[in-house]
């Protein structure tokens, strides 16, 4: 999710300038409208990124103390209306959001019944309304603030500011990060460190749960409960670049490191567990169409294609419907034979490759239902599409794509959820699948214990020119996926392939100087896995295996093993793809490259 800025001082430093500077060094995060509020002056609100906010904030525009927002929508298109700050209808309460709440819609018709209206359609607005509700049975801003988030379901990270107390700045955490700047005479809250390093080195990283009550020459931390926690603030050594990788040395391994949050991002409000069923608002629209559809086809390129063929396993498997994988950038040729009761997902971190927007095109042409599964709210896939589900997995900035992937396989699942449960999926079964994706993440937190290991086997390997990955069922898409990251990233030719293949023709390139990774977690498919290693091995060949936790024997056969924790078997290819993204990224550490500016790569291809 996005950016925040907000600053209050007691020296005659121009507020504005400070917060205008410092949301630019937050337009890494990605944007898609920002806006800025200070009480001396009120607000200003645009699409576009900080460069659009400068040229719209007049001259006239001042303050000793304001809020700043770099949005990167969940709810409700890029629009000035959307965009934050928002105020809770009487115009003194205003606030900057990162984060998603998961009840806004019940908060939102219960403020409507006491007679606020609202004006955007972003989820925000309702926290900006519940805070002003309350201070009028609170009299008191920080009173008020605490009874609201009381009520808060979903994440957040927040700077609120109250008219009538101009200095006094409120900042709350609650699962998206929020760091407090503690100046001489003056305070900041950002998203990250990086705009406040340029004033003061010394930051103080909120909690879960915390809320902060800033002025220029105080700060108080406090739980939600309202009781006082003593926080001392850390000398930061880092520069604002570091700051802005969260002290990573690259966005990629920044963004490995983020699929348990990524996860839990993507289920959040959609997963009902006792029912094994998912709540999808985005295809409520479609619900009745849907009932009807009778075959599915998925297109996306790269990365986004292997999720589809991941996809294919688990909607065949669970919801019983004929799938179709297709590369967009081939679809589109096609002479395809589709109807109204065919539902053609497109899936697209970026919503604007062009290779999948006019698979989307080519599929409404043919009468199809189009379906996006798109991570950039309001991007040109989402807009085209007839409905679709947001990933939620917050601005991946890294060329390759790893965090996208995680949350393309989290909601192929719950897609796998939505459809089964309306045909044949048992109530049991789906309620097992619900059960398995929440534990997810922290089995997702014990494959990234895995990193130094990781990195011991990326250096070991890192002089190899060539590389094999094979899998199956499951992982076949998995090896396709660990190939294209490690050329993607390090150069190295590395081919992947489903492991049945193996025997007609690959197996021809194996001797000591090209190793092989296999994938051979412990499934319906073990045995038939564990043979091609020994074919490998007999050929001489290296063989790092991916295996689960416990399994003794396949280190008797591989010169190298990495376990992963077990999980069903629809849902490990979440698991499997962390070592193969790890170990990518370090073999182009090895080789002193640039894991986040691949040469030759585009994060988005928007031309053909
Ligand atoms: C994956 O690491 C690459 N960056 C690339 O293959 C990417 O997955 C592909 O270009 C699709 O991008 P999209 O998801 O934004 O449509
Ligand atoms: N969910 C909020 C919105 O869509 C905040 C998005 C963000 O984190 O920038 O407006």
């Amino acid at each position: 999710m996005c950016g925040i800025f907000a600053y209050t001082g007691s020296k005659n430093k121009d507020a504005v300038e400070v917060l205008l500077e410092g949301l630019s060094s937050l337009e890494y995060r990605g944007y898609d409208s920002a806006g800025i509020y200070t009480p001396e002056s009120g607000v200003v609100k645009t699409p576009g990124a900080v460069g659009a906010l400068r040229g719209k904030v007049p001259k006239s525009f001042t303050g000793k103390s304001g809020i700043s927002h770099l949005r990167w929508a969940t709810h409700g298109a890029p629009t000035e209306k959307n965009a934050h700050p928002h105020h809770g209808g009487k115009e003194d309460i205003w606030l900057v959001h990162n984060g998603i709440v998961e009840n806004f819609r019940e908060l939102k018709e219960r403020l409507t019944k006491k007679g606020h209206t609202f004006f955007s359609e972003s989820d925000t607005e309702v926290l900006a309304h519940l805070i002003e509700e309350y201070l009028r049975s609170e009299k008191n801003f920080e009173k008020a603030v605490f009874k609201a988030l009381g009520e808060v379901r979903g994440t957040y990270g927040l700077a609120i500011q109250y008219a009538k107390e101009p200095e006094k700045l409120i900042a709350a955490r609650m699962g998206s990060p929020i760091v407090l700047g503690v100046g001489n005479g003056e305070h900041f809250i950002a998203s990250d460190a990086s705009p406040i390093l340029k004033h003061t080195k010394k930051v103080l990283f909120l909690n879960d749960g915390e809320v902060a009550v800033l002025t220029p020459t105080s700060h108080a931390v406090y739980k939600l409960s309202q009781k006082r926690v003593r926080r001392n603030p850390e000398e930061l050594s880092w520069g604002a670049e570091e700051a802005q990788k969260g002290g990573y040395e690259h966005f990629m391994l920044k963004e490995i490191m983020e699929a348990p949050d990524v996860v839990s991002n993507t289920l959040r409000g959609r997963l009902i567990q006792k029912k094994g069923m998912a709540k999808l608002g985005g295809l409520e629209s479609v619900a009745k169409k849907l009932s009807h559809i009778e075959r599915i086809i998925i297109v996306g390129c790269g990365t986004a294609y292997y999720a589809g063929l991941i996809g294919e396993y688990m909607l065949e498997e669970f919801a019983g419907i004929p799938v179709e994988v297709e590369l967009a950038s081939e679809f589109r040729y096609r002479s395809p034979v589709l109807n109204q009761r065919t539902a053609l997902i497109a899936v697209s971190q970026s919503g604007e490759t062009i290779d999948t927007l006019e698979a989307v095109r080519e599929g409404k042409r043919k009468g199809a239902l189009t379906l996006g599964i798109v991570n950039t709210v309001g991007s040109t896939i989402a807009r085209e599409t007839d409905a679709g589900v947001y990933n939620h997995a917050g601005p991946e900035v890294g060329v390759a794509s790893t965090k996208a992937l995680v949350s393309q396989l989290t909601t192929l699942a719950l897609f796998t959820l939505f459809f089964g449960r309306a045909r044949k999926l048992s109530p049991k079964k789906g309620a097992e699948i619900a059960r398995e994706l929440a534990a997810l993440p922290k089995k997702l937190e014990t494959v990234l214990k895995k990193e130094k290991e990781m990195a011991k086997l990326a250096k070991k390997y890192a002089h190899m020119r060539d590389f094999l990955f094979i899998g199956r069922k499951y992982n076949y898409p998995v090896a396709l996926e660990g190939a294209l990251k490690l050329k993607e990233v390090s150069y190295v030719h590395a081919e992947g392939y489903g492991a049945g293949e193996m025997k007609h023709g690959p197996i021809a390139m194996i001797d000591q100087e090209f190793p092989t990774f296999a994938l051979t977690p412990r499934d319906s498919v073990y045995e038939k896995n564990v043979s091609n290693v020994h074919e490998l091995k007999a050929r001489k060949g290296l063989v790092i295996a991916l295996a689960t936790e416990g399994d003794k024997s396949i280190a008797k056969l591989a010169d190298d093993v990495v376990y992963v924790p077990k999980t069903l078997e629809m849902l490990q290819p979440i698991l499997n793809l962390i070592p193969l993204q790890l170990f990518a990224y370090y073999v182009a550490i090895q080789k002193g490259l640039n894991p986040d500016r691949p040469r030759n790569l585009a994060k988005s291809v928007t031309v053909e």
